[in-house]
């Protein structure tokens, strides 16, 4: 689907060059990050809260969205102008196209501007040792956590480029890094996403626009707090927001998180297949 965007840059409000200095360990950090426009998906809940909570202030234009089943959007919208963010919330499935690029149209049509874009709404549809369901479940990971980033991010390129300033964002998963038994779709969609936001960025670096995929460990979210089995490294989801909002703001290219989860699943990915199959066979056998 190709988004005309052209009739916004009459009214795209010049943006100031990204100033950089420096965080307290001498690592260069963009000072507009915090002042501006911010665009998050999965808003409502769990990682996508946190972060819009944090980074809710004066000067910050928050565009929020979930799909806005219950009242939540609107609940975390209104903490947010009350950390003095003027916030729009929008209701919108990620998984369609169009909604989405209207939801982020309407977004720069308010504000005229974007920094930073998180697509951080997905899904972790698992199945219960049945294969029977695999090809619903299958799509299911994909329509939301690899179509629902692009979806996402696309109508908002046009503007990146033209700006030559700006952050992207994708929450990506650990999962990416190798699958387990019964995360095989989950782990593929998260997979599909890393290497599609690795194109994307060497395409917009040219514009200076960064791209930083974020693979995230285990956090204590609605999405986890079903698991029967062992969380290492289980963060809250205020802890996981400030970690992925410092990696942004350094513009980190490709990262895990936190370092104990992220650490023993990039051992994992280092792992030949047969010592890996041996891991985790044992540990979904004690789990059983
Ligand atoms: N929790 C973890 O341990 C963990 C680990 C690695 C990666 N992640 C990733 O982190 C991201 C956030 O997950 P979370 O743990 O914060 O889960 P969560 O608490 O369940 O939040 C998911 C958010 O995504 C929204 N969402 C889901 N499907 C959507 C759709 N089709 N369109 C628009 N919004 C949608 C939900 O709102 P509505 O339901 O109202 O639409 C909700 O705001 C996900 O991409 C997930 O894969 C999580």
């Amino acid at each position: 689907m190709s988004i005309d965007l052209s009739d916004l840059a009459a009214r795209i409000k010049p943006t100031p060059l990204a100033q950089c200095t420096l965080d307290v360990r001498g690592r260069a950090v963009d000072e507009n990050y915090m002042k501006n426009a911010i665009f998050i998906t999965g808003a409502s809940s769990g990682i996508g809260k946190a972060l819009s909570l944090r980074l809710a202030g004066n000067g910050v234009a928050l565009g929020l969205l979930s799909r806005g089943r219950d009242a939540s959007l609107e609940e975390v919208a209104a903490l947010c102008r009350e950390k003095g963010a003027e916030v729009f919330a929008y209701a919108a499935d990620v998984s369609d196209a169009v909604a989405t690029a209207a939801a982020a149209q309407a977004f720069l049509d308010r504000v005229g501007r974007i920094d930073v874009v998180v697509a951080n709404a997905g899904v972790s549809a698992v199945d219960q040792d049945d294969e029977a369901n695999w090809l619903d479940i299958s799509k299911a990971n994909m329509d939301v956590n690899f179509y629902g980033v692009i979806n996402t991010i696309v109508p908002f390129i046009d503007t990146l480029k033209r700006q030559k300033h700006g952050s992207l964002a994708i929450i990506s998963s650990i999962s990416a890094l190798r699958a387990t038994h019964n995360s095989g779709p989950y782990s593929a969609s998260k997979a599909a996403v890393n290497l599609w936001s690795e194109g994307l960025r060497l395409r917009l670096r040219p514009f200076k626009v960064s791209v930083t995929t974020l693979c995230v460990g285990f956090v204590d979210t609605a999405m986890t707090r079903s698991n029967k089995f062992w969380m290492p490294g289980l963060i809250s989801a205020d802890k996981a927001a400030a970690l992925i909002d410092s990696k942004i703001r350094r513009k980190v290219r490709l990262t895990v998180l936190p370092w104990t989860s992220g650490g023993i699943w990039a051992i994992f990915h280092q792992m030949p297949g047969r010592l890996y199959d041996l891991v985790i066979d044992t540990a979904k056998k004690r789990q059983q």
